[in-house]
């Protein structure tokens, strides 16, 4: 196989889950620093983000090889081998085993935070849809979690684009360009560590069924909560 012959590594789902993600995060972060108008925005865009993290938890069992859970998960003994590879090593092909932790920290941080904004109050006129159904004590530590773990969110992304720059630009491996077009290229790609094509349909079920919950959980089942305290 020819070094210039390019590759297909990453679906376009996984691309399109990455950049929806980052896209709905700086969504997120923004319509907070903007102020109690844009809260109802807000609290959309953190909709999308769990439904995004839904869809990428089912993706993680049914999407192409470098999609799967199983075959990114970060053991012990795949982290302790991946330290120990000569500087000359060739790139991993999908995630490497210290970038894998980085995609579990970051999807449970983020799942975090918007299932603990569904519990919050803003104190002005806007609640989340399960404010108040579970009492008190469990809506102060949504609170708690919801003012806190965004700090953590972005000193995970600040790594993670750290990472990313200094395998890009330190260790020359070509990582950026990928997560858009989905291709790589290089000797030790083959026709069993690639893929041939994206499984839009099995995509397309998993993004509807991830909607119609979301839908479900943030319309049809809200409780009803007396509101007049
Ligand atoms: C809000 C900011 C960001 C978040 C939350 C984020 C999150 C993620 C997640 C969850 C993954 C794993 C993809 C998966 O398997 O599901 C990932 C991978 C990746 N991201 Fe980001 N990302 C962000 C910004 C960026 C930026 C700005 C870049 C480019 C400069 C970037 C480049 C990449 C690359 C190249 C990978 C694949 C890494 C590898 O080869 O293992 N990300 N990112
Ligand atoms: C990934 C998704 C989300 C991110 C990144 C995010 C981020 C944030 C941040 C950084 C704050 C400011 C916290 C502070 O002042 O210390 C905030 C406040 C808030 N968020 Fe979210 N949020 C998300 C999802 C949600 C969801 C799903 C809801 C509700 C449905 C929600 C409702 C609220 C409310 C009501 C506040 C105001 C809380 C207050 O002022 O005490 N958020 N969010």
């Amino acid at each position: 196989m020819s070094q210039s012959q390019s590759r297909l590594v990453w679906d376009l789902p996984l691309r399109l889950f990455h950049w929806g993600f980052v896209v709905t995060i700086l969504g997120c972060w923004l319509t907070n620093e903007l102020g109690t108008d844009y809260i109802d925005l807000h609290m959309q865009l953190g909709y999308v983000a769990l439904g995004l993290i839904c869809f990428r938890l089912i993706w993680g069992f049914f999407g192409t090889l470098h999609s799967r859970f199983t075959t990114f998960f970060p053991t012990p003994a795949a982290i302790k081998d991946y330290l120990s590879q000569p500087k000359d090593a060739a790139p991993s092909v999908g995630h490497n085993p210290l970038g894998s932790l980085m995609v579990f920290a970051m999807l449970a941080l983020v799942l975090m935070q918007a299932v603990s904004g569904l519990f919050v109050d803003d104190d002005v006129f806007s609640s989340g849809p399960y404010y108040n159904a579970l009492g008190g004590d469990i809506d102060k530590i949504m609170a708690t979690i919801h003012h806190n773990a965004f700090d953590f969110i972005l000193a995970a992304i600040a790594l993670h684009i750290l990472a990313v720059g200094f395998y890009q630009w330190g260790k020359k491996h070509d990582l950026i360009a990928p997560m858009i077009h989905g291709k790589k290229q290089g000797v030790h790609l083959t026709d069993s560590n690639t893929i041939k094509h994206s499984r839009l349909i099995v995509a397309l079920i998993i993004a509807a069924l991830s909607a119609a919950f979301v839908y479900w959980l943030v319309v049809i089942n809200i409780p009803e909560v007396d509101m007049y305290y």
